[in-house]
């Protein structure tokens, strides 16, 4: 028999017994540490601090952590193997998911159905009654791919590397088992689970070859529906339910997207409206009645803190607010604790503030000269932060310019602009629009919340016409190939 070694986790005292010799990047995960490299050793982000026991460090680590300055007793967990009884220090992040609880028409139905919003980083699993309408219950978990890394580049390239069988595994069995632990509070007979996420995870999750999409011109030729019988997946359901995983609309323009779509019902009414979902892949999607146009782009990294300094994603210790205070700002931190770093909503107040204060100017650049700004006692917004924000920003607007271009309209004739995602809970929208991110009122802006999520809901009711009625009338752009793109995209980069 294998021997087994504990690790305790603090300051959250969770004491787990693994198999020696255990990967921490296996175990880890699951208690908030994350991993955005992917265990490449360039992030630093995975560092767990060493209380008590020995835990190996190879060169190669030794050299990465010299590099961060991390001190003795730190650790990349990226790097570690479980070699003997340990306790180690975790930052412990609360994610913060979100779920839904929004009301809708819906048509009843017989029987009871499962919404699942299958996202990169987060999941969540609603149960509803078909026939009320009303949610029995929620669970949300984070997505076990993270291991892999918590960009979709990354899960991309772990594919590629051949591990496809081992992410998909993982996704199945997870949703698997958030349904049966739902269902083993209320067991009910479940006709009909929904599936929506983005293309990626519709790929990973449905086994089919991701190759197409980790190259120009990314175009997949299974964007289609998938369908599942629940003993092909090994989840615990009638055999009779049927599952399935709703279609993308472009290579990175998901499910997930279709399901905002509809939440937003844009698809239904005479007015244009925007849906803009500055997760991951910055989705922004424009349109009414008659037509639908869509486009991703490369803007959420920079929104979900990668590539920021001290970027972090929306969990405690994240600076999510800031506020100008005369010449001086107070930031709002999540979990009321000493501020790790930044987040998405963080990093479009400080700049907007920053912007009115006259700290940046016009081009970026910090007016007084220094490479940094601190917002909060050690944490600072960096010269390259504020480019990887012009970046990011220029991408959305300009993704939005080309959109509205294509429609021949202009941003006076959009009616409502709908945010989705939990990134947008946060957001002052005063600060969106000074930013130049939206370039509309803040009376159009509309926070929807988990859009993909209400979609899924809605699409346990509605039959397979309403779906092709959407995607019937819905274009997808690829922005960089519109020859105007590159002027836009320069102009948009400026502030104000
Ligand atoms: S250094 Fe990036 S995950 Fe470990």
């Amino acid at each position: 028999m294998q021997q087994k070694v504990t690790i305790n986790l603090q300051p959250i005292d969770k004491k787990l017994v693994v198999n020696l010799g255990t990967p921490l990047i296996d175990v880890l995960h699951e208690y908030g540490v994350e991993f955005p490299c992917g265990g490449k050793g360039t992030c630093g982000r995975c560092k767990v601090r060493l209380l008590e026991g020995e835990l190996g460090k190879s060169p190669e680590q030794q050299q990465k952590l010299n590099k961060l300055t991390l001190g003795a007793d730190w650790r990349l967990a990226c790097y570690c193997l479980v070699e003997s009884h340990i306790s180690l220090e975790v930052a412990q992040f609360e994610n913060i998911i979100l779920a839904d609880n929004t009301t809708f028409d819906f048509r009843p139905q017989k029987g009871f159905g499962v919404a699942v919003d299958l996202g990169t980083t987060t999941l969540v699993v609603q149960l509803l009654n078909l026939e009320t309408g009303q949610i029995l219950d929620a669970v949300t978990d984070v997505n076990p791919q993270a291991r892999f890394g918590s960009d979709l580049i990354s899960r991309i390239q772990s594919c590629l590397d051949g591990k496809q069988e081992e992410l998909q595994t993982l996704i199945r069995k997870k949703i698997g088992a958030m349904i049966t632990s739902v269902l083993a509070k209320h067991p009910v007979k479940v006709s009909e689970v929904v599936l929506v996420g983005n293309t990626v995870m519709h790929h990973i999750f449905s086994g089919l070859n991701v190759q197409p999409l980790s190259f120009y011109p990314f175009e997949s030729p299974d964007l289609d529906m998938q369908k599942f019988i629940p003993e092909f997946l090994g989840w615990e359901l009638p055999e009779t339910a049927a599952i399935r995983f709703y279609p993308s609309i472009g290579s990175f323009v998901g499910s997930d997207i279709l399901a905002g779509i509809a939440a937003t019902k844009m698809a239904e009414r005479e007015e244009f409206s925007v849906l803009i979902d500055l997760g991951t892949n910055g989705e922004i999607v424009i349109g009414n009645k008659e037509q639908i146009v869509c486009a991703s782009t490369a803007a959420g990294p920079a929104f979900e803190g990668a590539k920021i300094n001290q970027g972090m994603r929306a969990t405690t210790g994240a600076i999510s607010s800031v506020m100008a205070a005369d010449d001086d700002f107070i930031c709002h931190i999540i979990g009321n604790v000493k501020a790790k770093g930044i987040c998405g909503s963080g990093l479009i107040d400080a700049m907007a503030v920053l912007m009115r204060q006259e700290k940046i100017g016009l081009f970026g650049e910090i007016n007084s000269g220094e490479e940094k700004i601190e917002l909060s006692p050690g944490v600072f917004l960096t010269q390259q932060d504020i480019r990887e924000f012009q970046l990011a920003k220029a991408a959305i607007a300009a993704g939005l310019q080309i959109l509205l271009n294509r429609l021949r309209i202009t941003f006076d004739e959009i009616d409502q602009v709908f945010i989705a995602g939990g990134f947008g809970n946060f957001l002052n929208i005063q600060h969106v629009i000074e930013t130049g991110l939206i370039e509309t009122t803040e009376d159009k802006i509309v926070k929807l919340g988990n859009t993909a999520l209400i979609g899924a809901k809605m699409f346990l009711f509605e039959d397979q016409h309403f779906i092709q009625n959407i995607l019937k009338k819905t274009t997808h752009i690829n922005l960089e190939g519109d020859p105007a793109f590159q002027d836009i995209y320069i102009e948009k980069m400026m502030l104000g």
